[in-house]
This record gives structure tokens, C-alpha cells and sequence, in this order.
């Protein structure tokens, strides 16, 4: 198909929401409508086209200049997310009550076909774009435009959503100081990043924090009971402790709460843990925050706006320049695009010796290493 055939694209949003959704369907949607495409928006994910009858709207809502109207600043999905139900595991229940677990992206792509949704732009993260990857190479034209706090998606400098997320984590740690010191407690602060420690790191250093805890780096506990015995001899009497959900001690696991086919699995709990080892092995006063569902709210910052719009836009140039099966990605100063199968299903960890994580060593943070 060439771009001069397309007159109507879609545009989904898949796995956790993330500040700048919104951003991106309303630049998509502008630069759509002014090349005299039409633009729909598939409600959750693909349930809109797999799961119609649920929908009072029929699961597709037309995407107008006024429906996209002042929501830039918002955060969350004005067409709805899911981190479940995967077109390539799609959950079915059968007679028996049992959920059997269906491979359902032949039928999705011929019900954008049905449709007449001539290319589709999917903003997610590993798992969405993995889905995206499988569809382009079903005959969809597909563009995928990268999204999530935890920032761990490989071939883009920083995804979206991440800037609000740690900014967020910052004025939280910055809070966390002044109670901390009152008491002079340990405290504690868990934040999201899945198996990735981004948040941690980038929040942990701008914040000020005395620990941080990555799932890069296993850490011994001792070492941070170490770095609270050290600052107390300088006359320290609180510290603030970083963890990401998915660090992890030496030797030991990632905790996971919550374990199930076709979608990821949950993490969290490692920050009470810690709290409770270190108040009983230090005897300090030790208290535990956990962030979680509060980073990804909130108004996008004006970075992953601004991202998050030039994706958008970028995206649907993409497609008037005839590609398919690519990611939008950021290579400052410029915007790329990337092959799908490149990205689809890798993770990008905290590099050790990125100059953050320098940083950081030289400001005398504790990575429990
Ligand atoms: O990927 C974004 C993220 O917020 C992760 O940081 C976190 O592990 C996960 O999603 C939480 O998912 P849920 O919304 O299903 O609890």
C-alpha cells in the first residue's frame, strides 16, 4: 500500500499507562487530520477490536480535533490501557471455567481490514511493541511508538513518561529528608522500574539519597548498614534508602507478588523487607514508602511532553513516507526510526559504568556493593 492510499489509521495504547499518552494521540490525531486522514482510537489495548460487544461505542472511538482537545497536560489514556490480554495470549474462558490462553492476531488483523484501518500506531512498551512486531510482519502496517516510566526500552535515549516519574520521586525523596532528620529515622523508598533501575538511580541522585538499591547490582545488606554507621559518625543520625521493586539481595530473588500467563508479572515488596531487616539488625527507627502507582500519574513534565508530541507527530510522518514495522525512537537532536524486531522483547539495563552511576560513586552513594 502507499501512503497516498491511506485514509483512515488507528491508534492504540498498551501495558501501563504512562504522563504523555495523551500527548502522543493528540499529535497523532492533528498530523493525521491535516494530510485529510481520519483517525480512530481502539479502547484498552485491542480489546476495542477483539472484545466490540463490550463497548457502547463498538470498542473504536473517532478521534476528532475536539475529542483531543486540552488534553496534552493530562496524564493517564483517553482511549484506556491493559497489561493484560495479549492478542498472541489471549485469555479465553471455556465451558469448564477454565482460562485457556488463545493466539487471536489473525483475527485482530483482519479486523482492522473489516475496518478499513489502512496502518495502525501503537505506543507501548517491550511487550506492546513485540505485539506490533508480530502484527507488521502479519501485513499490518504498523508504527510503534515507544512508552514507560521505568525507561528500560533499548535503542531510544529516554522514553516518555520517565521524566515525570522521577520528578515526581524527587519531590518525594526531598519531603522524605526533612521528616527523616526530624526523627532521625531510616527511611525507606520503593519505586517501580520492573527489572530495570532507572527511577531509582536517576530519582536517588537527584534526590539525595544515602543508598540506592538496583536490580543491577545484588546488594549486601551489611554494606548498607555500613554507609548508616558511617553517617552517623559524621553526625548523620538519618538516611534515605532507594530501592527499586526489583533489586535484589546477593544470592537471593526478586519479589514478585503476582505471577500470571500473557501478562508480566507484578513486583514489589522489597522495600518492607529491607525496613524490617534494617530496623531489626541497626535498631534505628526505620520507616518504608512505596511509590508505586503514584509515578505514573500526574501531569507529564514539560520534557515528556515535548517527547511524547514530537513521537506522535513523528510517528504518522513515518507512515506518510510509506515505512512500516519501525519504532520512532530518540537520537538527539533528532528523532528515528528503529526496526520493530530490533526492539521487540529487550530490555535496556542500568549500564554500571554510565555516568550517572559514576556520579553517584563519586557523590559517595551506596549501591550496596
Ligand atoms: O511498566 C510500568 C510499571 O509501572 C512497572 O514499573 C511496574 O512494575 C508495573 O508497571 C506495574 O504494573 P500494574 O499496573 O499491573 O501494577
Amino acid at each position: 500500500m502507499s501512503h497516498s492510499s491511506i485514509k483512515r489509521i488507528a491508534i492504540s495504547t498498551g501495558g501501563g499507562d504512562a504522563p504523555g499518552l495523551n500527548a502522543v494521540i493528540r499529535a497523532v490525531v492533528l498530523a493525521a487530520l491535516s494530510r485529510g486522514w481520519e483517525c480512530y482510537g481502539i479502547r484498552d489495548g485491542y480489546n476495542g477490536l477483539l472484545l466490540p460487544e463490550q463497548y457502547v461505542d463498538g470498542g473504536l472511538v473517532r478521534l476528532t480535533r475536539e475529542r483531543v482537545r486540552g488534553i496534552t497536560h493530562l496524564g493517564g489514556t483517553i482511549i484506556g490501557t491493559t497489561n493484560r490480554n495479549s492478542p498472541l495470549e489471549y485469555p479465553i474462558v471455556d465451558k469448564d471455567g477454565r482460562v485457556q490462553y488463545v493466539d487471536r492476531s489473525d483475527e485482530l488483523v483482519r479486523n482492522f481490514m473489516l475496518h478499513h484501518i489502512d496502518a495502525l500506531i501503537t505506543v507501548g512498551g517491550d511487550g506492546s511493541l513485540a505485539i506490533a512486531n508480530v502484527l507488521a510482519q502479519k501485513g499490518l502496517r504498523v508504527i510503534g511508538v515507544p512508552k514507560t516510566i521505568d525507561n528500560d526500552l533499548d535503542r531510544t535515549v529516554v522514553t516518555f513518561g520517565f521524566d515525570t516519574a522521577v520528578a515526581f520521586a524527587t519531590e518525594c525523596l526531598d519531603r522524605l529528608h526533612t521528616t527523616a532528620a526530624s526523627h532521625g529515622r531510616v527511611m525507606v523508598v520503593e519505586v517501580m522500574g520492573r527489572y530495570a533501575g532507572w527511577i531509582a538511580l536517576h530519582a536517588g541522585v537527584a534526590g539525595s539519597a544515602d543508598v540506592i538499591l538496583i536490580p543491577e547490582i545484588p546488594y549486601d545488606l551489611n554494606k548498607v548498614i555500613a554507609k548508616i554507621r558511617e553517617r552517623e559518625e559524621r553526625g548523620a543520625n538519618f538516611t534515605i534508602v532507594v530501592v527499586a521493586e526489583g533489586a535484589r539481595p546477593v544470592g537471593g530473588e526478586i519479589i514478585v507478588k503476582e505471577k500470571a500467563i500473557g501478562r508480566a508479572e507484578r513486583l514489589g515488596g522489597i522495600g518492607e523487607r529491607i525496613a524490617t531487616d534494617l530496623q531489626a539488625l541497626t535498631g534505628k527507627e526505620t520507616r518504608v514508602v512505596v511509590l508505586g502507582h503514584l509515578l505514573r500519574g500526574g501531569s507529564p513534565t514539560a520534557q515528556d511532553r515535548l517527547i511524547a508530541l514530537r513521537f506522535g507527530a513523528a510517528a504518522v510522518r513515518a507512515l506518510a513516507e510509506g515505512q512500516s514495522g519501525i519504532m520512532v525512537a530518540l537520537d538527539p537532536p533528532n528523532v528515528n526510526y528503529v526496526p520493530l524486531a530490533e526492539v521487540a522483547g529487550r530490555m535496556r539495563a542500568v549500564p554500571l559504568d554510565c555516568d550517572t552511576m559514576m556520579t553517584a560513586r563519586d557523590l559517595g552513594i551506596c549501591f550496596g556493593d
